[in-house]
Formats: structure tokens, C-alpha cells, sequence
């Protein structure tokens, strides 16, 4: 039994990899390195003490993934591979359906061609859009989206539910990710952006080591306690146990399920900056700037349903994501460049 992992050198990727490796799962790993380094299986190996192929392949590549399904007896796929950028995804909303949707689609055709019908899939918060209040829960309508990659994300969810109504041995769990931070703590493996970064973790830790002069905080008049934007930070390898669990869930059930993982706790950009300095005691200077466009004031998760369906919570508090996203960044000022 072996699970594949499409897009598994990647940030969450390779920290699910070491939690199935872990579990006692096989993986089998697949990525065209578009946004990762093969450095972070290595990684990945070296902490787990144990091999699993890896095949450099794009999701698109229908000949390639079948060369991977006819190699190995894949009993369900983790599916990452996609690409992230909301700004980029504005740019070029082509690129972004034509990866993240168009690949969905190739990978579900030759998963069905070769008989292996079970994906836990990376969706996201941003599904819930700009409608929604927090607490946010699964049945709330979903699709008020504000820019290309979130649609890609709203799209695939249907895309993954109108195959499991077509046919009912398909199984798709929608993993909706809050904010995923943190690293593992061994400081091996972490974030590591191409660039300036867009999300806030990465860009706070590059700022407390000098990388970066400042950090821009965007908006202080929001309807939140202390004006800032609140979100659901979570530990990514939290994350990853919550997709060790998902597998056990696919493979004993069959249809759709939109599932959250968050902690359920919201936290403002001032309250992570302070968690940062005192967790690390670093300086992490700050200006308050204009709101950024498409941002909602408040975004955080109901997780009840996957504490029931999958029996998973959180339980890294802001102190261990503030700590371990440090260590990685102040042990590997470069990334995986050494
Ligand atoms: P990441 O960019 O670190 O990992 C994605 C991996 O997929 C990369 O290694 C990349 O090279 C690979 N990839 C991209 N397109 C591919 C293709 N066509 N074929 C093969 N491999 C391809 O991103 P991540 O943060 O680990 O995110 C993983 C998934 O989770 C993505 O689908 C992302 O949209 C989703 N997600 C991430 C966040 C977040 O904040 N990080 C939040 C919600 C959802
Ligand atoms: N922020 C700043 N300064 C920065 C970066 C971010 O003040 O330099 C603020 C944002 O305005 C927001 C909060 O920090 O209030 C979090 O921003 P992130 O960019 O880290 O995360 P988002 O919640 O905007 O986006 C994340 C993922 C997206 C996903 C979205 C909704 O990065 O992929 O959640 O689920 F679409």
C-alpha cells in the first residue's frame, strides 16, 4: 500500500511526508520543482531514515503519471501540487487554471484509468470568500471569491464533487488550510519563498534576520481589537498529521467532505509580530501601511468537523509556530541554498 504525493517537495508537502513516513505509510513523491528544491527530500530522508521514490514529473504529464501508477500500487493520492501566488494569480489567471485545474483534471483521469479513485486534496480558507462570518464552518456557501487562485480552489472542490457524484467509488477529502506557518523543529525543513515574500510568517522572520528593513502591516482600521487583520494561524506539521488522518478517512469512506483545518483561534498581525519577539527575543520593526486589496477583516475556522470525522485537532500553540518558523529561518538563512 503506498500513498502518492503529488507536489511533496513543497512547504506542507514535505512536512506530510515525514509524518506518513512516520505513521509506517509507503509514499511514492512526485514534483516538477517549479516552486521547491530537491534538497527538502533529502531532507526529508535524512530525518525519517527512510527511502521512497521520487519522480520528477508535472501533473499535466498524463504519460508520466501513468509511468508512476503502473510502477508503484498507489491506494490514494495527497494532491499539492499547485501553485500559490494570489498577486500572481491575478497577472496570469491562465497559467493558474491551466496548472492547479487543468492538472487536477489529468491527474483524476489517469487516478480513474488506473483504478485508484481516493484524493485528499489542498483547498483552502479562501473558498469561504468575503460573505462568510467567522467562526467559519463547512456548510456555509462558498465561491465569493476575490482572485484567480482562489477560484482554481473553488473550482477543483466542485470539479472533485461532481466526480464523486458521477461515481460513487470515489472518495475526495477538501482539506480547507487556515494560515499554515511554523516549521518542523528539527530546523531542518521549512518555508523557503522565492523572492520577497507575500504571506506574513515568512516575511516577519526575514525581517528579525535583516533580510528585509521592515515589515509593512497592512491596515490598522479594521473591525477587529486592535484594528489589524485576524486569521487562523496553524503549525504546518499539525497540518500534516491532520492529512495522516485524512488518509485513514478516505480510505474507509466514499463521496465528498469539505473539512477545515485551523485551531479555531484567531490571532491579529500585531499579536503574531509580539508572539515572534518574545518567543525569540528578536526586534521585528513595523509600519503601519494601506489596507491590501482583497483582504477580509477576519478569517478563522470552525475545526469541530474534523475533531469529529477525523479525530484530529491542533495542538502546537503561537509560542511553537513562532519558535520552530525561527529556528529554520535563523539555522538556514538561505533556504535550502547553502
Ligand atoms: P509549495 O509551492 O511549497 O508546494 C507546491 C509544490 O507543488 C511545489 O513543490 C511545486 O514545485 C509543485 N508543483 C506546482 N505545480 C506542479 C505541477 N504542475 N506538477 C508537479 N508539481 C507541481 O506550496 P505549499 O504551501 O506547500 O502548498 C501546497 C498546496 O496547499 C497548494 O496546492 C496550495 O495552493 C495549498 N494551500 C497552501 C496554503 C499556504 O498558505 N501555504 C494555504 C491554503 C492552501
Ligand atoms: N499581512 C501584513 N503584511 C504582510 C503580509 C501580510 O500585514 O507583509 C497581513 C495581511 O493583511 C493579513 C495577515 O497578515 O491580515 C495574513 O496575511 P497572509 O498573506 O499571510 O495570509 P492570507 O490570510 O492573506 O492568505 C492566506 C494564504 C492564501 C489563502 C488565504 C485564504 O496565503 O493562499 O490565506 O485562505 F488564499
Amino acid at each position: 500500500m503506498a500513498i502518492l504525493v503529488t507536489g511533496g517537495c513543497g512547504y506542507i508537502g514535505s512536512h506530510t511526508c515525514i509524518e506518513l513516513l512516520d505513521a509506517g505509510y509507503e509514499i511514492v513523491v512526485i514534483d516538477n520543482y517549479y516552486n521547491s528544491k530537491p534538497e527538502a527530500l533529502r531532507r526529508v530522508k535524512e530525518l525519517s531514515g527512510k527511502e521512497f521514490p521520487f519522480y520528477e514529473c508535472d501533473i499535466r504529464d498524463a504519460e508520466g503519471l501513468r509511468r508512476v501508477f503502473s510502477a508503484h500500487k498507489i491506494d490514494a493520492v495527497i494532491h499539492f501540487a499547485g501553485l500559490k501566488a494570489v498577486g500572481e494569480s491575478v497577472q496570469k489567471p491562465l497559467t493558474y487554471y491551466d496548472n492547479n485545474v487543468a492538472g487536477t483534471v489529468v491527474l483524476c483521469q489517469v487516478m480513474a484509468e488506473m483504478g485508484c479513485k481516493r484524493i485528499i486534496f489542498s483547498s483552502s480558507a479562501t473558498v469561504y470568500g468575503t460573505g462568510n462570518p467567522s467562526p467559519l464552518k463547512e456548510d456555509m456557501p462558498t465561491g465569493a471569491v476575490t482572485n484567480p487562485y482562489g477560484r482554481t480552489k473553488f473550482m477543483i472542490e466542485g470539479i472533485l464533487s461532481d466526480l464523486c457524484v458521477s461515481d460513487p467509488e470515489w472518495s475526495a477529502v477538501l482539506l480547507r488550510y487556515f494560515n499554515p506557518i511554523g516549521a518542523h523543529e528539527s530546523g531542518r525543513i521549512g518555508e523557503d519563498p522565492n523572492g520577497i515574500p507575500n504571506n506574513l510568517m515568512p516575511y516577519i522572520s526575514q525581517v528579525a534576520i535583516g533580510k528585509l528593513p521592515k515589515l509593512s502591516i497592512f491596515g490598522d482600521d479594521y473591525d477587529t481589537p486592535d484594528g489589524t487583520g485576524v486569521r487562523d494561524y496553524i503549525h504546518v506539521v499539525d497540518l500534516a498529521r491532520g492529512h495522516v488522518k485524512a488518509v485513514g478517512y478516505a480510505l474507509a469512506h466514499t463521496g465528498a467532505e469539505p473539512i477545515n483545518l485551523g485551531t479555531g483561534i484567531g490571532y491579529s498581525v500585531l499579536d503574531l509580530v509580539n508572539a515572534f519577539k518574545a518567543a525569540n527575543g528578536v526586534d521585528v520593526p513595523y509600519t503601519i501601511a494601506p489596507r491590501r486589496s482583497g483582504d477580509v477583516a477576519t478569517c478563522y475556522s470552525d475545526p469541530a468537523k474534523a475533531a469529529a470525522l477525523l479525530g484530529w485537532k491542533a495542538e502546537k500553540n503561537v509560542e511553537d509556530m513562532c519558535r520552530d518558523t525561527w529556528r529554520w529561518q535563523s539555522q538556514n538563512p538561505k533556504g535550502y541554498d547553502e
